[in-house]
């Protein structure tokens, strides 16, 4: 379970980053132009982390049923993803974030993979800001691919199955090194989870927020981590 961070901010926020498509459309150009708009908008997010008390930052930047989209459009968010890798290493590096990938590798070009490993290879010392990236990511499949790392454990007799509670499974996830979200945002006016994070949000707050994500600012995010630290949590227990 997460905890607070510096006075009252969330120590772990998750982003649903929506509304990159019809930012383009409502300029009248393609879906892709409003990613590239997107794509500058996690530079300034993560850069905005370490002053604003957030030690965590995950976000989800394609999911496991964003292949249902156009060919045009996949293979552009592909090239956009090894693109931004390669020209954001130097700047990640310097800014003390560590970057870690979550998500299914399997379907991922091995260029892009190849990126991916090389930046967690890179960031693996730094501590200032967590950024971690779902990239073929969905919540049911994490948790499917970690019941069966689970199973293999046990056929091979590392795990006893009488002592498979929430934890161990929780080891077996993507995300086993990371502490649960404390706050979700989904951008664009949306109110779903859309299989974001299903097994480590189930304490977390929520926060549906209408600005398309290529407008959401520093500003702005600043202001809904003041609005969560106004809340109370109380993680199924009774107001003390
Ligand atoms: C949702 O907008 C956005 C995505 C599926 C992709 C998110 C990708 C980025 C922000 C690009 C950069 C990310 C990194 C890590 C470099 P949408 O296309 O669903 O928008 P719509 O709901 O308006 O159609």
């Amino acid at each position: 379970m997460g905890k607070r961070g510096n006075g009252g901010a969330p120590e772990h926020v998750a982003i649903i980053m929506d509304g990159n498509g019809r930012w383009a459309q409502a300029r009248g150009k393609p879906r892709l132009f409003g990613h590239h708009a997107g794509a500058k908008r996690v530079r300034e997010i993560v850069e905005a982390c370490p002053d604003l008390g957030v030690k965590y930052l995950t976000i989800f930047a394609f999911s496991t049923e964003n292949w249902k989209r156009t060919q045009t459009e996949v293979s552009g968010l592909m090239k956009l993803f090894k693109r931004y890798l390669m020209s954001e290493t130097k700047q990640l590096v310097e800014a003390g974030v560590r970057v870690r990938f979550i998500g299914d590798r399997i379907r991922l070009d091995e260029t892009l993979v190849a990126l991916m490993d090389e930046l967690e290879l890179l960031t693996c010392a730094n501590d200032r800001v967590h950024l971690t990236v779902a990239l073929n990511y969905g919540g049911r499949d994490e948790v499917t691919r970690a019941a069966k790392r689970l199973c293999r454990d046990v056929a091979a007799g590392k795990v006893d199955p009488e002592k498979v509670d929430a934890e161990e499974l929780a080891r077996h996830l993507d995300t086993y090194v990371l502490p649960d979200p404390d706050l979700v945002i989904r951008t664009s006016g949306e109110a779903r989870i859309s299989n974001f994070l299903l097994w480590q949000s189930a304490y977390s707050e929520y926060e549906f927020i209408d600005t398309l994500w290529p407008d959401f600012t520093r500003e702005e995010f600043a202001r809904v981590l003041a609005d969560f630290s106004q809340r109370e949590r109380r993680y199924g227990a009774v107001p003390g």
